[in-house]
């Protein structure tokens, strides 16, 4: 499951045990060697379908992955966000060697907390979207919307909920049942769940929030990519 040079099952234990944050920050040398880092194709295939932007803002950012990607499509402007410093130093790293010439910044905070008003033509998210509670997620779009200028674009991968009986459909919502039980017991909590941003339901709570939604299917394997416009 994890490259050479991955976290060893204790500690990913330990991270698991961790608040998000600090979980993170524990992970962060090691992200890039685990299965949670979005695969480079994957990203290839989002930016192609994007094209190009003004300015863009990646939310969860983590280590920059979809950042090195964005840059050389981006004009002017690149910023990740996200509330593990450990990832955006890794981020920092990462970019400092990267091709294009759009100007990149970290800002280090809870997306939640985000201020960004009328600031960007591309949103975009990755691996992160599973970060977000239920309860949060209004509020989270309504953030997205102010931060985006007129027309600009929201975009991350969503899917249709995978068959009942399915190994996938089994093993992630196995994960979520574990994830509320250690939740209910523990604290700090860790946040971490599947299924929270799965079509045709993001469809509709986008619209609610403001936007124009295209569903693109099969982006990258069974993905579709989720194109919402302001
Ligand atoms: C699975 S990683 C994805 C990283 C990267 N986008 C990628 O695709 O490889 C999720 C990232 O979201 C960040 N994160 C989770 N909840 C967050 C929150 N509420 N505010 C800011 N960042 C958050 C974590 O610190 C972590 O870096």
């Amino acid at each position: 499951m994890f490259a050479k040079g991955g976290p060893t099952f204790f500690e990913l234990m330990h991270q698991a045990l961790c608040s998000t944050q600090r979980g993170y920050d524990l992970l962060a040398p090691k992200f890039d060697k685990t299965p949670f880092r979005t695969p480079d194709a994957m990203l290839e295939a989002a930016i192609r379908a994007i094209a190009s932007a003004d300015a863009a803002l990646d939310v969860c950012c983590g280590t920059g992955a979809a950042m090195r990607h964005l840059r050389p499509v981006c004009r002017h402007r690149i910023v990740g966000i996200d509330f593990s410093a450990g990832m955006i130093e890794q981020a920092r790293l990462k970019l400092s060697n990267c091709e294009g010439t759009a100007r990149v910044e970290f800002v280090e905070a809870d997306v939640m907390q985000m201020s960004f008003q009328n600031e960007f033509d591309l949103v975009t998210c990755f691996g992160g979207l599973g970060h977000i509670l239920p309860r949060q997620k209004s509020a989270f779009l309504g953030l997205i919307h102010r931060a985006l200028k007129p027309g600009g674009r929201f975009v991350f991968y969503s899917a249709y909920p995978p068959p009942l009986f399915s190994v996938s459909n089994i093993a992630r919502r196995s994960f979520n049942t574990v994830m509320k039980i250690r939740n209910a017991l523990l604290h700090p909590p860790f946040i971490m769940y599947y299924f929270t941003f799965l079509m045709p339901e993001i469809a509709d709570e986008l619209s609610a929030a403001g936007f124009t939604v295209e569903f693109r299917p099969e982006v990258y394997r069974e993905y579709g990519l989720v194109i919402a416009t302001k």
